[in-house]
């Protein structure tokens, strides 16, 4: 069993992709670089904390999270960052050499997704990012998302990725993948 160069999740699936360098990926990471070359996810990490946390505490981000109402506090955020069971993945962005948001699965196959950079909206990204963590974790489908029902952007993207709305928590609509 060897590792992705770029999620660093286990793969059995060795893949040499043909770029500026020889690296191992996983078959769902090698898609993505096809699907466009600017896009690889990594593994959050500390040294990404201080980002997230902007990005997190910026209300055009959070004002469709159900479970955040307000900025973060730093030591809660290194606190749940370091709490995080073995279950639960995320993984930073990266487009055009920069980071720009992040995409999750947690414990209970959730799905979460942002971009905190602003200027990365709109070109799709978002949505290789979602069928990236789709096709990483398709072992573990039905994957669920809780999307507010004024979040347009939202149910676009994840209607766009094979999501489909099953049902309704008042304002809070609750989406399945399972293909
Ligand atoms: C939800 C969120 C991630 C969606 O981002 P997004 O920029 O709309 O998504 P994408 O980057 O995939 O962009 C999709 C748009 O790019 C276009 N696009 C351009 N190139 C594309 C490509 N190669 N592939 C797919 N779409 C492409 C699509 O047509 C689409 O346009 P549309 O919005 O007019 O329909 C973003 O709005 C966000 O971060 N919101 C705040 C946090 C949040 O609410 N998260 C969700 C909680 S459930």
């Amino acid at each position: 069993m060897t590792t992705c160069d770029d999620c660093r999740l286990p793969t059995e699936a060795k893949q040499a992709h043909d770029g500026d360098e020889t690296r191992t990926l996983c078959k769902p990471c090698a898609t993505l670089v096809d699907s466009d070359r600017s896009i690889y996810v990594s593994p959050l990490e500390h040294d990404d904390l201080e980002l997230i946390l902007a990005w997190r505490s910026n209300p055009k981000v959070y004002r469709h999270f159900r479970l955040q109402d307000g900025p973060l506090d730093w030591d809660e955020h290194v606190a749940w960052f370091e709490s995080r069971g073995p279950d639960r993945h995320d993984f930073v962005i990266h487009y055009d050499g920069r980071r720009v948001g992040v995409v999750s699965i947690d414990g209970e196959n959730e799905v979460g997704i942002y971009l905190g950079d602003f200027s990365a909206h709109s070109h799709g990204v978002a949505t290789m990012a979602l069928n990236w963590l789709c096709n990483r974790f398709n072992e573990r489908t039905p994957l669920t998302a809780e999307i507010h029902e004024q979040n347009g952007a939202s149910k676009q993207l994840f209607t766009r990725c094979g999501f489909q709305q099953e049902s309704i928590d008042n304002e809070w609509l609750q989406y399945v993948y399972d293909p």
